[in-house]
């Protein structure tokens, strides 16, 4: 199986439980991901809804991988907590994940392939409301399909446009993998596609003098003493993927790791700068534009070391001590 693109590729079976009367109900696989909703559930009127994205990877024996889940499952309660979702108990998350790869296992892409299931577990408000408030009855469920690269094919530099848009409001959703915070990126990425760039640089909605990040990873930067630098900011997602990354620079590399607030003016003095989450693994930026002084990036030799430390955990072919990597 090989997948082309960051898409909707079809699936096979899909994972739906319900909370009602103040308790989450048994789960099962159905085989269509359409289902029927009120027209004012609070997630389609007030975007509560809550997501994650995670994957599973075709080792070379065949096995398939997956990679720190328990990270996925503790953001999504956090996010949860944030839009007053309640509390998914741990085993229907892991059951909703586990049944629906096993369900979906033809659709793993092959290992040559170096392509993805991704799996989208994600909880919804579904009571009807009118008034603002949280909904009583909510439906979790986990879709997979099979994905190629979130940008460019190989390790090809990609072009982001610093927009003065916001993608999250001091103490706002920012740090939540709330579906509110892609509703409000898609005009500023829709712009930026337009313009020829492949993403837009979230700048501190403070200031915007700041890098925050792009609209589905974190950004890291690379020094020309080989240091990992990554912002330091409370409007951003807590990527598991630049997370994990900060852990491998610093015992694979042998790296220091600094995270602090990071200037657009100090970008010009950097070596290397790359997009890091699921979707885009590692994609080393090229060019970034801002209010029209483009500012490039040359190097990408640490990025490719980390991309290959990352993926060969991924896909098996380092072996880890972390715990990072189950296998379903
Ligand atoms: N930032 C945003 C806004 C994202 O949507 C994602 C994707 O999940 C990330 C960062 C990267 O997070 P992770 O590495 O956990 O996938
Ligand atoms: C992910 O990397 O898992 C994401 O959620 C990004 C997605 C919004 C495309």
């Amino acid at each position: 199986m090989v997948a082309s693109g960051f898409k909707y590729n079809g699936t096979k079976k899909v994972f739906f439980a319900k909370y009602k009367d103040g308790k989450w109900e048994n789960g099962s696989l159905t085989d269509s991901l359409n289902f029927e909703i009120s027209a004012l559930a609070s997630a389609l009127q007030y975007g509560q809804s809550v997501f994650e994205g995670l994957k599973a990877y075709r080792a070379k024996d065949g096995r398939t991988l997956m990679f720190r889940v328990d990270k996925n499952y503790e953001r999504l309660l956090r996010s949860s907590a944030r839009l007053l979702i309640p509390e998914i108990p741990k085993e229907l998350f892991y059951e909703g994940i586990l049944e629906t790869v096993k369900a979906n296992r033809e659709l793993v892409p092959s290992y040559e392939s170096k392509g993805a299931l991704y799996v989208r577990p994600s909880i919804i408000g579904t009571e009807s409301v009118l008034g603002i408030r949280s909904a009583n009855e909510f439906l979790f469920f986990v879709v997979a399909s099979p994905v190629g690269n979130y940008f460019n094919d190989g390790f090809k530099p990609i072009k982001l446009y610093a927009t003065d848009f916001d993608r999250a409001a001091p103490n706002g959703l920012g740090s939540y993998k709330a579906g509110a915070n892609y509703a409000g990126s898609l005009y500023a990425k829709k712009e930026a596609v337009e313009m020829g760039y492949d993403d837009c640089l979230y700048l501190d909605p403070k200031t915007h003098t700041k890098l925050d990040e792009c609209g589905a990873s974190n950004v890291i930067v690379i020094t020309h003493d080989n240091k990992f630098m990554t912002p330091q900011s409370d409007s951003i997602l807590p990527s598991i993927t630049n997370n994990s990354l900060q852990i491998l620079a610093k015992d694979y590399l042998k790296m220091e790791i600094i995270r602090k607030e990071i200037h657009l003016d100090e970008l010009d003095g950097l070596k290397e700068f790359g997009a890091v989450g699921t979707a885009a693994v590692i994609s080393p930026v090229g060019l970034i534009h801002h209010h029209g002084r483009d500012i490039r990036f040359k190097s990408h030799d640490i990025l490719e070391k980390l991309y290959g430390l990352l993926t060969g955990i991924q896909f098996g072919d380092i072996n880890e001590n972390y715990g990072w990597v189950i296998e379903v």
